[in-house]
């Protein structure tokens, strides 16, 4: 049975032709050290997607965050550092554009061939971008023919990448998207028994209606993590220098 969620467009129900735009919103927030991925999972997780594109030889075009820069630029949170790992997981040619809109990007995707990639600069370097700006959202469809979203962890934010965005090109789900919204359905419909689920993160703030839901069918919930400690602290365990949330210890 089809259930709801599946409903949306994917990517595969459009009929992408060679040589269109796809700007795809992809969730790259990786942890960074000296300019190194020290886990590129959220990288690999795109691949399906890219290289459904690449064969059907679109010009990609990669948005993404990268922590939490508050609307300024700050090199610290570039996704530069990206670029070759993109290139190297994807197996294509991947340019990196110093800004996600305005003319550097307008030049930058027409000058994109067939079955290649442009990573644009970080999106929340820019304030309208948290705001649901919707000529922020127009700018970034600009020289685009389709969006895919395929940024599993950024959905839950009605951002101009992820809401706004909607309303200025034809848009479709990526395959990442599917498989986790196919689980999703699944645990919340009809999981298995017994039926545990382990949920981890450093906020609990973001998690908390999650959690609150889930604990009405899971057997088991088990908090890993950093918000582990919101938790612990809650108990009046000795938390030390871990990280707590202090406003959502009650
Ligand atoms: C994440 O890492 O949780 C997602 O990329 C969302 O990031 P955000 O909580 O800063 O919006």
């Amino acid at each position: 049975m089809t259930r709801p969620v599946l409903k949306l467009k994917r990517v595969q129900d459009t009929n992408i032709e060679k040589g269109s735009t796809v700007l795809v919103r992809v969730d790259y927030n990786v942890p960074l050290k000296d300019g190194k991925v020290s886990d590129d999972t959220r990288i690999r997780e795109t691949e399906k997607t890219i290289k459904y594109l690449i064969d059907k030889k679109a010009r990609i075009v990669l948005i993404a965050h990268l922590g939490r820069p508050k609307g300024k630029v700050d090199p610290k949170y570039s996704l530069e550092p990206l670029r070759s790992y993109v290139e190297n997981i994807m197996g294509a040619k991947t340019y990196f554009c110093s800004d996600c809109v305005g003319d550097v990007a307008r030049e930058a995707k027409s000058r994109l061939g067939d079955g290649e990639i442009l990573l644009c600069e970080n999106l929340r370097f820019h304030p309208e971008e948290e705001k649901n700006d919707e000529s922020f959202a127009k700018q970034l469809a600009d020289g685009c023919n389709y969006f895919v979203q395929d940024a599993f962890g950024a959905i839950h934010r009605a951002h101009s990448s992820t809401s706004a965005i909607t309303k200025y090109l034809p848009s479709s789900i990526g395959f990442l998207l599917q498989k986790e919204l196919e689980y999703l359905d699944k645990i919340v419909t009809s999981p298995q028994r017994p039926f545990v689920a382990i949920i981890g993160g450093a906020k609990v703030s973001d998690k908390i209606d999650v959690l609150l839901s889930l604990l009405d069918s899971v057997d088991v919930l088990i908090i890993g993590g950093a918000m582990a400690y919101t938790f612990l602290k809650a108990q009046d365990v000795n938390t030390g220098k871990s990280l707590v949330e202090d406003d959502k210890v009650e």
